[in-house]
């Protein structure tokens, strides 16, 4: 179907990435496996495209921890397909991170996603299970970032008038009651996006997550405040706490996403690798549902797809990565992975040099 593979990432470069000097990779809209011995520079290619989606590494929270050793800063590029559009970034050192669309700054990171759908699976995937909720929010607003239009901005708004409120907690506490009107109205519109769009999601995810671990896994969304309470009758009955920290203790950035198997936490319950596989289902229910209601197919990197599972589920993972037809990059150890026995195209890593094959 024509609206397959819309959005690719058709060339990317990247200077002072890591150990990477400077790379440039004409990646295939299907699949292309990097392969290369340890350390040789397979998963920093990958936090180069996903810093040109999402404006920031899935390592590490500090972008600045993957700037070359003793550089100043790295940029990286990159060209989408269908439609075509360029895509910027540079870190320095004690800098914020800036990006451009189209030779143009943008005012906010989080609009790159909008430009560069780009989603991961490496080894530490089970941390979205196992960590904190800031990790599941991440995910789910991904989500909605593509399911809304309109959620960007709200989602920037609330975080600044957040941030406002906070502030004046700690600095001029008599004034920090101004930002309330506006963060009530932002935080219940955020809450309700999140809600649409996790409705959205229940389906994929039930039969994701049946394919994938074979048992139901149950998913629900907790709000970031009392069930059932306005998000005004909440953040007066958490006055005098948030005045006492100086911090906003309720709303929607303090939401989470709640996995339970049987009942019972799946952090708590279920093994690393079933971890791994729910935290997956959750990647790929999310792929299934832009996919088909959006006509939006991210990229999706696969860094050492295998580690973890046994063979049974590995096959169910990439069975379900198979057919969401989208674009694909792999890292492997060898040039040959039989999960991917005919790549579209492979590069070689080596040292931090990339070459075609
Ligand atoms: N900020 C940095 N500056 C320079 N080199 C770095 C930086 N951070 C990490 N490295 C080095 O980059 C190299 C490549 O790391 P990378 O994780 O990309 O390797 P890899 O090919 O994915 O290896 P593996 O197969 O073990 O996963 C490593 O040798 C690492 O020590
Ligand atoms: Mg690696």
């Amino acid at each position: 179907m024509a609206r397959e593979r819309l959005v690719s990432l058709a060339f990317i470069s990247a200077a002072d990435v890591r150990c990477l000097e400077s790379v440039e990779l004409d990646l295939h809209p299907g699949q292309n496996l990097i392969w290369g011995p340890n350390g040789s520079g397979k998963t920093s290619i990958l936090e180069a495209i996903f810093l040109l989606g999402r404006g920031r590494s899935f390592r590490t929270r500090s972008t600045e921890r993957v700037i070359r050793r003793d550089r100043p800063q790295l940029i990286v590029f990159g060209r989408t397909a269908a439609p075509e559009k360029t895509v910027g970034l540079q870190a320095a050192r004690g800098t914020p991170t800036v990006a451009k669309v189209g030779g143009t700054f943008v005012s906010s990171l989080a609009e790159l996603s909008q430009v560069f759908p780009v989603q991961v699976v490496d080894p530490g995937v089970h941390k979205l299970v196992e960590e904190s909720a800031a990790r599941r929010r991440r995910w789910m607003d991904w989500g909605v970032f593509h399911v809304e239009q309109g959620f960007i901005e709200t989602w920037t708004r609330y975080h600044r008038a957040l941030q406002q409120r906070n502030a004046a907690l700690r600095d001029e506490p008599t004034q920090a009651a101004a930002w309330d009107p506006e963060l009530i109205h932002l935080g219940e519109a955020l809450t309700e996006s999140r809600r649409r769009s996790l409705a959205l999601l229940r389906p994929h995810w039930s039969e994701t997550i049946r394919s994938l671990l074979g048992r139901e896994v149950e998913l629900t969304y907790s709000q970031g405040w009392a069930r059932d309470s306005a998000l005004a009758d909440a953040l007066q009955a958490s006055g005098p706490r948030d005045a006492a920290r100086g911090l906003t203790h309720v709303g929607p950035h303090r939401a989470d996403v709640q996995l339970r198997v049987d009942g019972l936490p799946a952090r708590d319950v279920a093994s690393r690798g079933q971890q791994k596989l729910i935290a997956v289902a959750m990647i790929l229910a999310q792929l299934k549902m832009l996919r088909d209601g959006f006509a939006t197919p991210p990229t999706l990197l696969l860094d050492d797809p295998a580690a973890e599972l046994d063979s049974a589920h590995l096959t169910a993972f990439i069975d379900q990565v198979v057919r969401l037809r989208c674009q694909l990059v792999i890292t492997s150890l060898g040039p040959d992975t039989a999960i991917f026995p005919a790549p579209d195209r492979v590069f070689h890593v080596e040292q931090g040099r990339v070459r075609p094959v």
